[in-house]
C-alpha cells in the first residue's frame, strides 16, 4: 500500500541544492504529492518538534526552523515514512557520511542541527505532521 510522509528541506538551503534535493526524491521513486513553501513560526516548529521538548538543542532547533522558508512535501510511495529516512540518512552529518555517504544528509549537511532536511519519524507523526501542515484537504 501507498504510504505518505512529510519531508521538509529546512531553511537556508540554496534554490540550488533544493534543487537537487528534489531531483533525488524523484529519482528514488517518490511522488511528491503536495508541496508548500512556509516560513514556520516558532509556535509551528514547537508543535512540529513537541516530542523534543527540554532537549539541550531545542531552543536553537526552533530559532533554526523560523528564520527562513522551508519547503514542505508530502512524499508517497510504498513504506514511504521509512524510505524517506533512509534517503535522508542519520541527523549527524559525520555519522551519515561514513555509513550512508549517498545520503542527502552526508551530502549537504552543515551540523547535526543544520542537517538540511527532515522526515516524520512513523506513520502517526506523518498523518499528525501532515494534518497539521496540509489540513485535511484530499490528498
Ligand atoms: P530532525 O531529524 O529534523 O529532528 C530533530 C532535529 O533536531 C534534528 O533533525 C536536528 O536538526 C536537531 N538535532 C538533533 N540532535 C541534535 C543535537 N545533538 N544537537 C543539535 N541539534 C540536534
Amino acid at each position: 500500500p501507498v504510504e505518505h510522509t512529510l519531508a521538509v528541506i529546512k531553511p537556508g538551503v540554496s534554490q540550488e541544492q533544493q534543487n537537487n534535493i528534489v531531483s533525488q526524491i524523484k529519482e528514488a521513486g517518490f511522488s511528491i504529492s503536495q508541496v508548500k513553501e512556509t516560513q514556520l513560526t516558532r509556535d509551528m516548529a514547537q508543535m512540529f518538534y513537541k516530542e523534543h521538548k527540554g532537549k539541550e538543542f531545542y531552543d536553537s532547533l526552533l530559532d533554526y526552523m523560523s528564520r527562513a522558508p522551508s519547503v514542505l512535501m508530502i512524499l508517497s510511495k510504498e513504506n514511504a515514512v521509512n524510505e524517506w529516512r533512509e534517503l535522508m540518512g542519520p541527523s549527524d552529518p559525520e555519522q551519515a557520511r561514513q555509513c550512508s555517504p549517498g545520503s542527502l544528509r552526508a551530502q549537504f549537511a552543515q551540523s547535526i542541527l543544520e542537517n538540511v532536511v527532515h522526515g516524520s519519524s512513523n506513520i502517526q507523526h506523518a498523518t499528525d505532521n501532515i494534518k497539521f501542515i496540509f489540513g485535511d484537504g484530499d490528498m
